[in-house]
C-alpha cells in the first residue's frame, strides 16, 4: 500500500501541530543517537546497582526480588481494617499500608467536635494504643513491613505502633516499615499539618535520631510527590518539589548534628504515576540520578545506601473517572507498568471504583491482580531497566532532570524550601499548572476517555463501599472506656514529661512512647505539643 506521503511533496501531515508530554515538554516525531550524545557515560546511564542508579538501585532488580505489593487500606474501626489487611495478605499482597481517617490525620480524638461525621469514613480511626493493637491483631509485626500514611501526628502514631510491637513481644530493632512523616508537602499540598514548620522539622529530626539508635530498619520519612501531583502539579514540578523537600530534610538532619550517613539511608520517597507513560518513567529515572548525584557531590554522603533512592509508587488517583469506572482498570494497568519500568520498590494500584468511594473487596482484588499479572505474566521483570538506552527515554530523562534543576535554582533564589512555602511559591506554581490542565481538558486538547470524548448517554452505577455511621458511636465508646479504665496518674505524668521535653529540646520520641504505653490518646499528645509549639495557619494564596 502506498505510504500516506507517497506522491506528495513536503513532510507527512500529522494529526496535530505539536505533540507534548503532560508537563508541556515538546516531543519530536522521532529520536536518535544525536539526541543523547553522552548517554553511555557513567554519569548519565551507568549500570543497574551502580551510582548514579539511573537504571535501578539493585544490580538484579526484580530478578532478585519483585517490588512490594502494598495496597493502601483503611476504613471504619480497627477491627474492620484488620479484616481488610488479612484479606489482602491472603490474596498475595506483600506489604501493609495504613490509611487513617481525617480526625487521626489531623491529631483529633474521635470524640472531638471537629471529628463529628468523619470517624472511620476515609480511613481507620486510631485514638489509642488499644486501637493499634486491634489493627494488627494476628499480624506478627516482625513478619511484615508496614507503611503508615501519617504526617502531622506521625510521631504519636509511630509511638503507638512501637508500643503495639512491644505488646506482641517484638523488639523494635526487628521492625520494618515507613511513616510518611513528610510535613513539607503538607504545607505545599495535602494540608494535614498541625505545628509550624520549625517545630515540625525538629520532631522529624528527633525521629531520625531515635530510629538510628533503636529502630534501624525503619524508614523515617516517605518524601512524597504523590499529593503534590494530585494537587495539580506537572511531572516536572512533582519531581523538582519532592526532591527539593528531600534535600531540605537532609539539611535539617545535618543541622541537628547528625552525620548524613546516619539517617539518609532510611529516607525513602513516594511518587505518583500518571497517564503520560514515558514521562512518568523518565521522571522516576531522573529522580534516582538527581538524588544519587547531589547526595554524593553536594551533601558529602559516603555510604552508597545514602545515594540509593528507594521509592513507593501509587497510580494517579486524580486520573480515575467516575464515568465508565471499569475503564479505570486500563489506566491503572498502564500506570502500574510505568512504575515497574521506572524501577519502583513498592506499589499501590488504585481500584477502579475509587473516584466514587473507598474500594470494595472485589475492586481492590482486581487492583492487586493487576500487579500480579504485570509481575508474573508480562515478562517485563526478566531483565533490568528494559527501556534503558531508548533514545526517547534517555532524552526525556535528561530533560526532566534539566527542568527540575531549573526549579532548584528558583527555590534557592527564594532562600530555600521553607521561605518558598511561606511565600506561597509552590502553591502558586501548582495552582497555575492545575488551571492550565483543566483548560486543556475543557478545550478537548487533552482527552479524558469517558469524560470529554467517548462518553456514554447512560452510566451504570457499580456497587460501592459504604461506611455505616454506627462506626463513630462504637469508636467513641471504646475511647471513653479506655479513658475510664487506664492508669490516669501514669497518663498525666507521661504528658507532663512530654511537655517538659518539648520545651527543653530533649528528643520527644521516648516521651511519646511512654505516653502511648500509658494509653494516652492521640488528641492528648497532640494538644500537649500544640500548647508548646502552637499551630500552623496557612496563608491564603491567590
Ligand atoms: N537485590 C538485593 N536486595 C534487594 C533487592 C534486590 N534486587 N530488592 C529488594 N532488596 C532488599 C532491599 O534492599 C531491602 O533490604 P534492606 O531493608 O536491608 O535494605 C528489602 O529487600 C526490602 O526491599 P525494599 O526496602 O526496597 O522494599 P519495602 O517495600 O520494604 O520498602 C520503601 C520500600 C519505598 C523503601 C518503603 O519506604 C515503603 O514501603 N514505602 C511505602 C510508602 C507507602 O506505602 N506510602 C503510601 C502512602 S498512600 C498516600 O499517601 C496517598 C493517600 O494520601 C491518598
Amino acid at each position: 500500500m502506498a505510504t500516506e506521503s507517497a506522491g506528495r511533496a513536503g513532510p507527512a501531515r500529522e494529526r496535530r501541530p505539536r505533540f507534548q508530554t503532560l508537563s508541556g515538554i515538546e516531543v519530536k516525531r522521532c529520536y536518535g543517537p544525536e539526541d543523547v550524545p553522552d548517554a553511555g557515560s557513567d554519569r548519565r546511564l551507568g549500570r543497574p546497582g551502580e551510582w548514579p542508579y539511573t537504571r535501578g538501585i539493585h544490580e538484579t532488580m526484580y530478578r532478585g526480588r519483585l517490588w512490594t505489593m502494598r495496597q493502601f487500606a483503611g476504613f471504619g474501626t480497627a477491627e474492620q481494617t484488620n479484616r481488610r489487611f488479612k484479606y489482602l495478605l491472603k490474596e498475595g499482597q506483600t506489604g501493609l499500608s495504613v490509611a487513617f481517617d481525617f480526625p487521626t490525620l489531623l491529631g483529633y480524638d474521635s470524640d472531638h467536635p471537629m471529628s463529628d461525621g468523619e470517624v472511620g469514613k476515609l480511613g481507620v480511626a486510631i485514638d489509642t494504643l488499644a486501637d493499634m493493637e486491634i489493627l494488627f491483631d494476628g499480624i506478627p509485626l516482625d513478619q511484615v513491613s508496614t507503611s503508615m500514611t501519617i504526617n502531622g501526628p506521625a510521631a504519636m502514631i509511630f509511638a503507638m505502633y512501637l508500643a503495639a510491637a512491644e505488646k506482641q513481644g517484638v523488639s523494635l530493632d526487628r521492625l520494618r516499615g515507613t511513616i510518611q512523616n513528610d510535613i513539607l508537602k503538607e504545607y505545599i499540598a495535602q494540608n494535614t499539618y498541625i505545628f509550624p514548620p520549625r517545630p515540625s522539622m525538629r520532631i522529624i529530626t528527633d525521629i531520625f535520631a531515635f530510629c538510628a539508635d533503636h529502630v534501624p530498619q525503619w524508614n523515617t520519612v516517605s518524601i512524597s510527590g504523590y499529593h503534590i501531583r494530585e494537587a495539580g502539579a506537572t511531572a516536572v514540578q512533582e519531581l523538582a518539589f519532592t526532591l527539593a523537600n528531600g534535600f531540605e530534610y537532609v539539611r535539617a538532619g545535618i543541622e541537628a548534628g547528625l552525620d548524613v550517613d546516619r539517617f539518609a539511608p532510611r529516607l525513602s520517597f513516594f511518587f505518583n504515576v500518571h497517564n503520560d507513560f514515558f514521562e512518568e518513567i523518565a521522571k522516576l529515572r531522573a529522580a534516582r540520578r538527581i538524588w544519587a548525584t547531589d547526595m554524593r557531590e553536594k551533601f558529602g554522603a559516603k555510604d552508597p545506601r545514602s545515594w540509593k533512592m528507594r521509592f513507593h509508587c501509587q497510580t494517579a488517583g486524580c486520573t480515575l473517572t467516575a464515568q465508565q469506572p471499569e475503564i479505570n482498570i486500563v489506566r491503572v494497568t498502564l500506570q502500574a507498568l510505568a512504575a515497574v519500568l521506572g524501577g519502583t520498590q513498592s506499589l499501590h494500584t488504585n481500584s477502579f471504583d475509587e473516584a466514587l468511594a473507598l474500594p470494595t473487596e472485589k475492586a481492590v482484588r482486581i487492583a492487586l491482580r493487576t500487579q500480579q499479572i504485570i509481575a508474573e505474566e508480562s515478562g517485563v521483570t526478566h531483565t533490568v531497566d528494559p527501556l534503558g538506552g531508548s533514545y526517547y527515554v534517555e532524552w526525556l530523562t535528561d530533560e526532566m532532570e534539566r527542568r527540575a534543576r531549573e526549579y532548584f535554582r528558583r527555590i534557592d533564589e527564594l532562600g530555600g524550601v521553607i521561605p518558598a512555602i511561606e511565600a506561597g511559591f509552590f502553591q502558586k506554581e501548582i495552582a497555575d499548572a492545575s488551571y492550565r490542565y483543566q483548560q486543556q481538558v475543557e478545550s478537548g486538547e487533552v482527552t479524558v476517555v469517558g469524560v470529554n470524548r467517548y462518553v456514554l448517554e447512560e452510566e451504570e452505577q457499580p456497587e460501592i463501599l459504604r461506611v455505616p455511621d454506627e462506626v463513630q458511636q462504637r469508636q467513641v465508646q471504646r475511647l471513653r472506656d479506655i479513658r475510664r479504665t487506664r492508669d490516669n496518674r501514669r497518663v498525666r505524668q507521661a504528658l507532663r514529661d512530654l511537655r517538659a521535653a518539648a520545651r527543653s529540646g530533649e528528643n520527644l520520641m521516648p516521651r511519646l512512647l511512654e505516653c502511648a504505653r500509658a494509653y494516652a490518646t492521640l488528641g492528648e499528645m497532640c494538644d500537649t505539643l500544640r500548647e508548646v509549639f502552637g499551630e500552623y495557619r496557612d496563608r491564603a494564596i491567590f
